[in-house]
């Protein structure tokens, strides 16, 4: 077993931004990170539950900004002022997005493509601009630090060598509160030292049911 693996405190001096951090899985990664050791930036347009949850993690380790992926100057804001507050940032978890369902019987029929554009906004454009602005904060800086994003755009990933996660619906919908956690407990091991020498991949969240 490594030192890091018997670490609680994994994530100690590092800077965390967690876009669509104030609910869900993001909420879920933003206290685990917090209790791991590191400082969290929140990134949400949920501004009620964003700052609460900041609070209840701590003002002093966790601060939360409004920002809507997909706006691009918004995004950029969001990763100078962590830069300007905490002169690093180590860690970025795209995970802002939005699900629909489009499995339903006859559903592609009537589907709206202003929907589709919506959510191709906000899954993959938004996290295209999150990954482009914090990969350019982390390359000036020679900050080798950690990127995970969530399914919609880690078809992308391998392209540009960082790390992403991938889950299926039915982890959420079967096992919700289980489920959130296990895929915060897998973010985390993609973000700490203990896969120092893993990148560039595509991890299934999924309790097997894809197997
Ligand atoms: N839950 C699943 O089964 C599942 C499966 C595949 C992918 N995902 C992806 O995982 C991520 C988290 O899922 P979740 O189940 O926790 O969803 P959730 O709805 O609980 O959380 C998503 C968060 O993103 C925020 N958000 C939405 N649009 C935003 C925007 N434009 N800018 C900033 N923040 C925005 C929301 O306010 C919310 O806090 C999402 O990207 C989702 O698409 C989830």
């Amino acid at each position: 077993m490594t030192e890091s693996s018997l670490c609680t405190k994994k994530l100690e001096g590092k800077i965390a931004i967690i876009t669509g951090g104030a609910s869900g899985i993001g909420e879920a990664t933003a206290r685990l990170f917090a209790n791991r050791g590191a400082k969290v930036v929140i990134a949400d347009v949920q501004d009620e539950k964003g700052q609460k949850l900041a609070e209840s993690i701590g003002s002093n380790i966790c601060s939360y900004l409004h920002c809507n992926v997909t706006q691009e100057d918004q995004v950029k804001t969001v990763i100078d002022w962590t830069l300007h507050t905490y002169g690093q940032v180590d860690i970025m978890f795209s995970n802002a997005g939005k699900l629909r369902k489009y499995d339903q019987d006859g559903q592609i029929l009537d589907l709206e493509l202003s929907t589709v554009d919506e959510l191709l906004a906000i899954n993959a454009r938004g996290m295209a601009a999150c990954v482009k602005h914090v990969a350019r904060a982390m390359v000036e800086r020679g900050v080798k630090g950690s990127i995970v994003c969530t399914g919609s755009t880690a078809a992308i990933s391998g392209r540009v060598g960082w790390t992403g996660y991938h889950m299926s619906k039915h982890a959420v919908l079967g096992l919700m509160r289980c489920a959130i956690n296990h895929v915060a407990e897998a973010v985390l091991f993609l973000v700490s030292d203990d896969s120092a020498f893993i990148t560039g991949h595509n991890v299934m969240v999924d309790g097997g049911r894809f197997v």
